[in-house]
Parts: C-alpha cells; structure tokens; sequence
C-alpha cells in the first residue's frame, strides 16, 4: 500500500512532521500555501490528508481538486474555515483538536480582563511616550466583581477556575451546562437575560452558529448593566461591533477587549481607535505550549485514521 501523504499548508508547529514522519507519513511542510490560493489548488490533488490552523480556506472548489483527500486536520477548534459539508459530502473526514489550546485562550481572556480593570495597554502607551499620567488610569479591582461566562465548555470551564481562583463570582449561561457540572466548576447558571443583568464582566466562550451570532446585539446590550466590560476572545461575528462601538460612545459599556473580530485579518474594525478598547490579532491560542500541543495532537489524529481508520474528534 502507498504511503498516506500529508499537506501541512499553515504555520503548525513542526512538531507535527516530526511526529506523521515517525508514524510512518509522508509530509509536506508547506506554510506559505495557505495564501498561495492557486499553488495550493495546483498541487492537492497529490495528497492524502491536509493539515491547516486558520489560514488556509478549505472551499468546495478546493475539494473539487482535492481527489485523494480523505482527512482534513485543522490543529485548533475553529472549523469556521473549512466548508465541512462539502467535505463530508465527499467523503472526507474533518477533525479537530478541541482540548490542546483552552488553558492557553483562558489565560488570554483572563489577561485582556486585567488589561481593561487596568488600562494596561493605554498606561504602557503613555508612559513610553514620556508621560506621567498617575491620575488617569485609575482601575478598577477585579475581586468581588462578577463574571459573566457565555459558553462554559472546555475554555470557558478553564475561565471560570481561574477566576474563582482570583475571587471574582461567576456566573454562566450555557444550555449545555448541566447542574451538577456548574455545582463542579463553582459557577451559578443562568439565562441570559439574567446574567446580562448582573455581569460587570462579559467574558464569550462560544461556537459562532446561527444561533450564537450577534448574542451580544443592540438589544441585549441594552440589558448590561452600565459600566460593564466585554471580553471576546472566542469568535468574530458573536457581537455586534457597530452596536457595541454605540455603547462605548454613549458610554453604558466602559470598555472591550477583543481578540476575533467579524472580519479578519482586521485592518479597519468600527473598535479601533475607542480609548477604552483592547485588541489583539488572534491571539488566543498563540503560545508555544498550545501551538505544539495541538500540532501533535493533530498529527496523531490524522495519522491514526490514515493508518488504521480510527476517528477522533470529527
Ligand atoms: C481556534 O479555533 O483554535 C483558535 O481560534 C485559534 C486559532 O485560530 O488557531
């Protein structure tokens, strides 16, 4: 029997070659192709399996191409970038690697909650550019505070224990969540409406799906309390910037910190330029222990179905 042969066509930490070569695959590292559109439809008709993170877009017409693809392994959670019913539709498996980078993207949203109670980013600017504006950025604590957690699944559950560690309550909304799981975790579960209302510090753990889109809209902004700050570190699209750029202005939320943005790469975002606004490029899952985690757990996945058929996290 050939070969299985694998496409890396995005930035994976090359701890994945090492570990498909070990497993017996043969490998291309090929990063630039992710945005090389037409060199990537060129050559994956020569592949078995194809390895991405973020960049790569996996369309109908690259499947169309793809005539040997069996698995496509995105090394992350998001699969907003592969069209998986066309994948499926051909046969093709589409894996992820859910647990890899939680701790790493909660630890992020938890440093853009300290970056906002404190105005770090906005204190470092002005202290490099030789001003001492003592009485500026007076914060504020973040113990006793509540959080408001949407989506309490494998990182926001990660938020919430580190959060409870640093004595803030936390509150949850998440259909999923069962009781005993909140009892576990130490969080109160609730509707919406109601953590909306009590939360001085929204933090988003969810999918972007239809029903997840715009959870945070003019209208359930409107249901914040006044002074409440937000965290988005889970997906564009989940609120509604211009709205949220409204209620900065008027002042009813102090401030944002965002990470995913409706429109990526962001270049010109209708956030940007607000004092009280935090951003960072994607960076949640941005840390050499996540990067390698989810390469090898990726190669393994990938390389246990092309081998011996077995299926995990499709
Ligand atoms: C993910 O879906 O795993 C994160 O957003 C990080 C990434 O895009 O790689």
């Amino acid at each position: 029997m050939p070969v299985p042969k694998i496409l890396i066509s995005d930035a994976l930490s090359e701890a994945a070659v090492q570990s498909l070569r070990e497993r017996g695959l043969a490998v291309d590292f090929r990063p630039e192709l992710g945005r090389d559109r037409d060199a990537l439809l060129a050559c994956i008709d020569a592949y078995d399996g194809l390895a991405i993170r973020s960049a790569t877009r996996v369309t109908e017409k690259l499947l169309s191409r793809a005539g040997r693809l069996r698995v496509i392994g995105r090394a992350g959670i998001g699969v907003d970038n592969v069209d998986v019913a066309a994948a499926t539709a051909r046969g093709v498996v589409v894996m992820n690697t859910p647990f890899g980078n939680s701790i790493t993207t909660a630890e992020h949203a938890i440093a853009m909650m300290f970056a906002l109670a404190r105005q770090i980013p906005q204190a470092d600017a002005s202290t490099q550019a030789g001003r001492w504006e003592k009485t500026r950025f007076l914060g504020v604590e973040l113990t006793g505070k509540t959080l408001g957690i949407i989506g309490c699944g494998n990182i926001g559950a990660v938020v919430a224990d580190r959060a409870i560690g640093l004595r803030l309550r936390v509150v949850a909304y998440d259909p999923y969540l069962t009781p005993e799981r909140a009892t576990e975790l130490g969080v109160e579960k609730l509707d919406l409406e109601a953590l909306l209302a009590r939360a001085d510090i929204i933090s988003l753990h969810v999918p972007l799906t239809e029903r997840t889109r715009d959870i945070l809209s003019a209208e359930t902004l409107a249901l914040t309390k006044s002074g409440v700050r937000i965290v988005n570190c889970a997906r564009g699209g989940l609120v509604d910037e211009v709205a949220l750029r409204a209620a900065l202005d008027s002042g009813h939320v102090a401030g944002a910190a965002f990470d995913v943005f409706v429109t990526e790469p962001a270049h010109d975002n209708p956030l940007f330029g607000h004092p009280n606004v935090v951003c960072t490029p994607h960076l949640g899952a941005a840390t050499r222990e996540a990067q390698e985690n989810v390469a090898l757990q990726v190669a393994e996945q990938m390389a246990d179905y092309l081998v011996q058929g077995a299926v995990r996290n499709a």
